[in-house]
């Protein structure tokens, strides 16, 4: 038996694959995304610069706060409906997009393992520290799991996905990380599901619903301050990968909900008029006292709005759930055929 050494442990080589994309940090990396964010009217950011091993690990400190309902609110619905979801699927690969620590999705990896479906799982993000060592933690924990990590971008693993080797295939978007693009980069993303999965084939939706602005507010605001350093993490990151000279005392954590976009802006505003430069990228750009850099959007959704979006883009949603609340809501869609597609 073949086997390879992963972190600490011997995996037969059959059951593990680490794909990437490019360089070792694994991303498209010019930066040009950075430089055509800082150089509009509304400075801004891209969101996946949060996702470095610090921010990766922010970001799980977050979904433990009181304050931050989304995780536990999805891991309630998905404990109490994970097995119901493996049964109307049947066995199928399990493609994740922004897998972090799966840490909700070992509760479907549960569930097919229960229904002793073959456990094949892909799980895909741009944060490749914290994706390797939750991979290994999977493969330790389960045996007949065949894992194929993925580091890099949604876009470039929609693209390029592996053929899976089951009959079936469902990709899984959890923690409302959908909500972190705009409508725009929605429709694009939504387009890029709908051309990754053949019909039949299955997608799994967490998003966070409307629901009232001081509870939300209060999310984004957490009383320890987690949120704040998530924030500035994001110039921290940039500082490291572009040479950068943010000075992170001289900005301040901004977050608060937009009632007209339903939607969540965390900014970064500038405490004094500062030239920041980034060196790699040959590019400086000045910020005014109290100017601010948005960083994030996370949208709110409204359930018959979303589900209009999903059928435009051939995806059916079969099944809905939600929390007693109504806070949450998780979609289980079927990728339907478009015209002349299927006979
Ligand atoms: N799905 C997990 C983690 C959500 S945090 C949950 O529900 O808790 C968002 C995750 O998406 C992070 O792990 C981050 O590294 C990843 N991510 C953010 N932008 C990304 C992008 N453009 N492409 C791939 N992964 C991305
Ligand atoms: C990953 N994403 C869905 C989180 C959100 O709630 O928009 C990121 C986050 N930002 C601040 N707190 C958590």
């Amino acid at each position: 038996m073949e086997t390879i050494q992963v972190g600490s442990e011997q995996i037969e080589s059959s059951r593990f694959r680490w794909i990437t994309f490019s360089s070792p940090e694994a991303v498209v990396d010019d930066g040009q995304d950075v430089i055509q964010g800082l150089s509009q009217t509304q400075k801004t950011l891209p969101c996946r610069y949060f996702y470095d091993d610090r921010g990766s690990e922010l970001f799980e400190q977050i979904t433990d706060l009181p304050e931050y309902y989304p995780t536990r609110t999805e891991q309630a619905i998905l404990e109490k409906y994970a097995v119901e979801i493996a049964q109307l699927t049947g066995g199928c690969e399990l493609v994740e997009l922004g897998s972090g620590s799966s840490r909700k999705t070992r509760l479907l990896l549960e569930a097919y393992n229960q229904l002793n479906h073959q456990l094949h799982y892909c799980p895909i993000d741009v944060s490749a520290g914290i994706l390797k060592a939750t991979a290994i933690a999977l493969l330790r924990q389960y045996p007949r799991l065949k894992l194929s990590g993925l580091a890099g971008t949604y876009q470039q693993a929609l693209a390029q996905l592996p053929p899976t080797e089951l009959e079936n295939r469902m990709l899984i978007f959890l923690g409302s990380t959908l909500g972190n693009l705009n409508d725009e980069e929605c429709n694009t993303f939504l387009t890029q599901i709908q051309q990754a999965l053949q019909p039949g084939e299955f997608f799994l939706l967490g998003v966070d619903l409307q629901k009232a602005i001081a509870v939300i507010e209060a999310a984004y605001n957490d009383a320890q301050g987690v949120t704040a350093e998530f924030n500035l993490n994001i110039l921290r990151h940039l500082n490291h990968r572009f040479q950068g000279n943010f000075a992170l005392d001289q900005f301040a954590h901004h977050a608060f909900y937009n009632p007209v976009e339903h939607q969540i802006e965390m900014h970064l505003r500038s405490l004094k008029r500062q030239t920041v430069v980034l060196k790699t990228l040959d590019y400086q750009v000045v910020l005014d006292t109290g100017e601010t850099i948005r960083t994030e959007i996370s949208r709110k959704f409204h359930l018959p709005t979303l589900i209009d979006s999903l059928k435009t883009h051939a995806l059916q949603p079969l099944h809905i759930w939600t929390d007693p609340q109504g806070w949450f809501g998780l979609l289980l869609c079927q990728r339907q055929c478009t015209s002349g597609e299927c006979p």
